[in-house]
């Protein structure tokens, strides 16, 4: 069975998010997937998603509040099939961090989405809801495509 890892900063934001989405196209679609989440920083490690990041999925139908911030483990490169980081910055320490025996295919988020391809979606840790609804709208694109390729 395919298994996805999001990664990110912290795990409150945009993984969380991204975990939200392809778990919600997976039951839309009747597939089975592990999905899971994760930062390369450990400053938000048990905590739930952002007040603002459980507001907008919540706005789109998709309930992220019992999720619980976690970082990055040395195992999830042998656990997942597929570990996705949300920007640049975390694929890079992800592929420093991967273990010689890792076997999970590493890749950037919006490689999945054409004309997407090598752009990072934002942090928006800093901004607003409107920020927010961005991340969301980049991270269903994604969750689309990812749940109509792992299907076939
Ligand atoms: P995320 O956003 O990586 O999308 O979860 C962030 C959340 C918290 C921090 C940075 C990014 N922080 O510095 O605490």
């Amino acid at each position: 069975m395919p298994s996805i890892l999001f990664v990110c900063l912290g795990n409150i934001c945009r993984s969380p998010l991204a975990e939200g989405a392809l778990r919600a196209e997976a039951t839309r679609l009747g597939l089975e997937l592990i999905v899971d989440s994760a930062g390369t920083g450990d400053w938000h490690a048990g905590e739930p998603p952002d007040e603002r990041a459980q507001a907008v999925a919540l706005r789109h139908g998709v309930d992220i509040s019992a999720l619980r911030a976690r970082q990055v483990r040395l195992a999830d490169f042998r656990r997942f099939t597929h570990v996705i980081a949300l920007d640049h910055d975390n694929l890079a320490k992800l592929r420093k961090l991967a273990p010689a025996d890792a076997t999970a295919e590493l890749s950037l988020l919006l490689d999945h989405v054409e004309g997407r391809e090598g752009q990072a979606v934002a942090d928006p840790w800093f901004g607003d809801a409107a920020g927010f609804e961005v991340t969301w709208a980049e991270v269903t694109a994604a969750a689309r495509k990812l749940a109509a390729r792992l299907r076939l």
